[in-house]
């Protein structure tokens, strides 16, 4: 469906050309002014300068064209010269049923032209526990990837795991140091090596920090475990053995994790993927001539006249010829440009590496691993701060574990549910229900607490604030629905048919209001898509609960006497649980049915 403000602007646009002035003018926006009017036209303010007229005889005139016009039911013309315009209320009243009638779109069209984009988000890295830093890129990513589907492209995203460099010399180092007798170490060893890992997730974790504790203190130890990186590196049996050994476990424990989330991957690559990439894509910037040695690094120059700040060269190898975080993400570029395709990619990552992916962009642009016409946006993400207002810690000053943090918002949530229960006598959920429901909302708590802020700005995690069922938050959202879900199931429930049913004009300014809610549904999501800005969502959610909650409060649904009537209320129901689930859905969390 066209949106609704394009359809209004439409029909200012076409009074204002029949006045004899140019269609630029009619714009029509949302009103800032709620108390006088829905819709307001600015135009002839600017018109006035062109038309050397004042703009109030501008604005008059088309008001006069607009009067008895079906699509108003309000049209006036305010000096110094605005246009404040009402929606008709049957007009309304069938675009809301419009969207009703329009499945599981709500009125939201897919796009024309398909793209495929390709966004990098997670960034996990392996035989390390997920932290809070990891969390902000896989709440915003995951966002980011079910609204570009809901728009109708086809998305792919790759979690991009660490998994090579350092750390990994390290782990391998440490298990030698404890079990030096594995066939892994053996460079004879010519057999199969075992199916099962040597070590579990448990150990794993603990492996690596205990490795590189010792390196930072044991010189020969550092020099073992940067040696065994290269013969890592260079293809080393055993040793690949091994890293496909803690792969796994790595990812699995990574998968249930990121599950807990309700963020999935469609690609499970990792910076170890790009490495075969990396001969190729270095000899042919040097043949073009785009890399050249500069104190014996191999650099690209990528800095640009029109730069304000010093843009450092991009750095490709460094001078003992190894490779790089850089070198890394650009042979990425190359096999995800190979085997995807992508019009686009986005990297959703931290903030504060913002310059580095400016040199990785415009060293793939200029070297040619990307087409011209292929986007690369960075979404860099502010930190999530405690109370204090410094990164989130643990109350011992450590990094929290993802993990912990989730279990904390969890306990949180399940102690209110429990209260609840108690407060309504509301006992006949289960305990096992509401173990499964306080996770649900505690997940929405997080989530929405962490969306509903613009991404690139930094974030107080208040866990008070987040878990509250009042105010701008995930569960108040989830309450919205709940208590649709409760009237419907009433409404159903006493064996009322819906037959014959349509959405009527509304009967009450509240009813109005929540209308004029729902049928900015599709400018919404469009404008979340093209902004990449999950927020705005969030905001959407909260005015369009409010608009419900004000309505449900004024009106007697269940006790409504006249049968049209009632049934149109129940038709607006069902279309506001409808586009405040699709929401909170591409926002990556869901509602349950009872809390
Ligand atoms: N593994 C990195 C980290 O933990 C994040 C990776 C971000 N993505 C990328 N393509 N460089 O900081």
């Amino acid at each position: 469906m066209k949106r609704i403000l394009d359809l209004i602007t439409d029909e200012v646009t076409k009074a204002f050309t029949e006045c004899g002035y140019d269609a630029g003018y009619g714009k029509v926006t949302l009103s800032n002014r709620p108390d006088l009017c829905e819709y307001q036209c600015n135009g002839a303010m600017a018109a006035a300068k062109e038309y050397k007229k004042a703009p109030f005889v501008i604005a008059d005139e088309v008001a006069e064209k607009l009067l008895g016009h079906g699509m108003f039911s309000m049209v006036e013309s305010v000096k110094p010269g605005f246009l404040n315009l009402k929606i008709a209320e049957e007009y309304l009243a069938a675009y809301v049923a419009g969207m009703q009638g329009d499945g599981e779109r709500f009125g939201c069209e897919k796009v024309q032209s398909q793209k495929t984009i390709l966004i990098d988000y997670g960034g996990p890295n392996v035989a390390k526990p997920l932290h809070v830093g990891h969390l902000r890129s896989a709440i915003i990513g995951e966002s980011i990837k079910r609204i570009a589907r809901f728009i109708g492209h086809n998305v792919i995203g790759d979690v991009h795991l660490g998994d090579w460099g350092l750390q990994m010399g390290l782990i391998i180092t440490e298990l030698k140091e404890r079990k030096p007798g594995l066939s892994y170490f053996d460079e004879h060893y010519e057999g199969e090596y075992e199916e099962e890992a040597p070590f579990t997730i448990g150990e794993l974790e603990e492996i690596y920090p205990t490795a590189s504790a010792k390196s930072k203190e044991d010189e020969a130890y550092k020099e073992a475990a940067m040696q065994a990186t290269v013969e890592l590196q260079n293809g080393r049996r055993g040793y690949r053995a091994l890293l496909a050994h803690i792969l796994n476990v790595s990812v699995t424990d990574l998968k249930a994790n990121y599950e807990k989330l309700n963020v999935s991957f469609d690609l499970w690559k990792g910076e170890s993927d790009a490495q075969p990439y990396i001969p190729g894509m270095v000899q042919k910037m040097k043949e073009d001539g785009f890399a050249y040695l500069s104190e014996g690094a191999l650099v690209v120059d990528v800095k640009e006249e029109t730069d304000t700040k010093e843009i450092p060269p991009c750095m490709i190898l460094k001078s003992d010829g190894g490779a790089l975080y850089n070198t890394t993400d650009l042979a990425t570029i190359v096999w995800r440009m190979q085997d995807y395709k992508p019009d686009k990619l986005i990297y959703v990552v931290d903030k504060r590496q913002e310059l580095y992916f400016t040199q990785v962009f415009r060293c793939a642009s200029k070297t040619g691993l990307v087409a011209d016409e292929t986007e690369l946006q960075f979404l860099g993400f502010g930190t999530m701060n405690g109370k204090d207002g410094k990164p989130f810690k643990t109350r011992q000053g450590g990094v929290m574990r993802l993990e912990y943090l989730v279990d904390s918002v969890n306990e949180e949530m399940r102690k209110k549910i429990t209260e609840n229960r108690k407060a309504k006598e509301n006992l006949e959920i289960s305990e096992e229900e509401a173990e499964r429901t306080a996770r649900q909302i505690a997940l929405s708590a997080i989530k929405y607490g962490d969306l509903s802020n613009q991404a690139s700005k930094d974030y107080i995690f208040d866990i008070d604030r987040f878990t509250s069922f009042e105010g701008n938050t995930g569960p108040y959202i989830l309450y919205t629905i709940v208590r649709i879900k409760s009237i419907l199931n009433k409404y159903y429930g006493l064996g009322k048919k819906q037959e014959g049913a349509s959405i009527e004009a509304a009967h009450s300014l509240s009813e109005k209001n929540l209308m004029l809610e729902l049928s900015r549904f599709n400018a919404v999501m469009w404008n979340a898509f093209e902004e990449t800005a999950p927020h705005k969502i969030c905001s959407y959610l909260y005015e369009l609960a409010n608009a419900f909650n004000s309505f449900y409060h004024e009106t007697k649904i269940m006790t409504e006497e006249d049968e049209s009537i009632q049934k149109s209320y129940i038709r607006l129901l069902e279309l506001t649980k409808g586009v405040l689930e699709t929401c909170i859905d591409v926002l990556g969390f869901s509602a349950p049915d009872r809390m």
